[in-house]
């Protein structure tokens, strides 16, 4: 068993707690290998703000449990290395049993999603509470979800939002006890959001009204990503074919992480921005073949996109 602590993470806690008195939201930015991790981190110390490395099982998968244990210890020596000891959490998304919440914790995870809001109301409650009772035995925090986004949840497809209803919150709250809670206002995974035609809008009247049942309670938004216009473009230029991708507008993301919106989620645009750079250095220098010369530019334009997220969309800059 390794503990989150002898890494130097932390769990969310204290971060949330800050960041909804505050009026920001954290970062949750998924990852898989080193250059993002390293445009994560570098984008973080240098805006100073707190950081959530995110997995999902996939992720871990394709990663390696053990390698991803000593990425996050390394994740937190690099910041003190580049000047600025900010607050990391380890956090599995989209947890889909108890068994790998556990064995996440196990490897130093700080952080864990249970993900029941494919199951009947009951189970979800069942499944999340037993999840918070092992965790907190490790100072480990749970977020929870409630609500169907529409879209592709790792095996799970929906074809329409089941938004979260605000008169459950309370309930699901108290009776699993739960650290954070993520709801279903309209946002969906991936880089088609919207259709075309469609107006982009999250429904933050729903937002406010879970608010008004849990005031202060941290709140989580998945799925949001904003889809960039001018990367789509950039990577339709050098030969990609993303058609109609529609993301949740910033300015209303803005919006909720003033509100007890204290963490989103974003995993999309990085790898919109990731495969943009690849595809310029693939299409201008077709003689590279050094992964350096395309993996590198691909980390700089993360970490200039990571960096326009904190200070302009969470406002998380300078809260480390
Ligand atoms: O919510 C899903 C995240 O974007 C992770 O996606 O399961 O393909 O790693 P993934
Ligand atoms: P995006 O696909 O909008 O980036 O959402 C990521 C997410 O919610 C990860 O859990
Ligand atoms: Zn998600």
């Amino acid at each position: 068993m390794t503990s989150y602590k002898d890494l130097g993470l932390v769990n969310s806690r204290e971060i949330f707690a800050k960041a909804v008195k505050g009026g920001y939201a954290i970062p949750a930015f998924n990852f898989n290998n080193m250059e993002q991790m390293q445009a994560i981190i570098q984008a973080c110390v240098e805006t100073k703000s707190p950081v959530i490395l995110q997995v999902s099982s996939g992720a871990r998968k394709y990663a390696n449990q053990t390698l991803l244990r000593y990425m996050a210890q390394g994740a937190v020596e690099y910041a003190k290395e580049l000047g600025y000891n900010i607050p990391i959490v380890l956090h599995l998304d989209h947890g889909d049993s108890f068994e790998l919440c556990k064995s996440c914790i196990e490897y130093g995870f700080s952080s864990v999603m249970i993900d029941g809001s494919h199951l009947p109301y009951d189970e979800n409650v069942a499944l999340t509470k037993k999840v918070v009772e092992y965790a907190h035995q490790y100072d480990v925090t749970v977020e929870g979800e409630l609500g169907v986004l529409a879209g592709v949840e790792d095996d799970v497809k929906a074809e329409s939002h089941t938004y979260t209803r605000p008169e459950e919150v309370e309930d699901f709250v108290k009776k699993t006890g739960v650290d954070s809670l993520a709801i279903s206002i309209g946002t969906s995974h991936g880089a088609y959001k919207f259709k075309p035609g469609q107006k982009p809008e999250i429904r933050l009247d729903i937002l406010h009204e879970i608010e008004k049942r849990i005031p202060g309670f941290p709140i989580v938004l998945h799925g949001s990503s904003s889809v960039p216009q001018d990367i789509v473009a950039e990577i339709n230029h050098y030969g990609g074919a993303l058609k109609d991708s529609i993301g949740i507008p910033e300015d209303q993301l803005r919006e909720a992480s003033k509100s007890a919106v204290c963490k989103i989620n974003i995993d999309s645009d990085g790898r919109l921005a990731m495969t943009a750079a690849v595809r310029k250095v693939f299409i201008e220098k077709p003689e590279e073949f050094d992964p350096r010369k395309y993996l590198g530019p691909a980390r700089d334009k993360l970490k200039e996109l990571y960096k326009h997220k904190v200070v302009n969309v969470l406002g998380s800059d300078n809260k480390a």
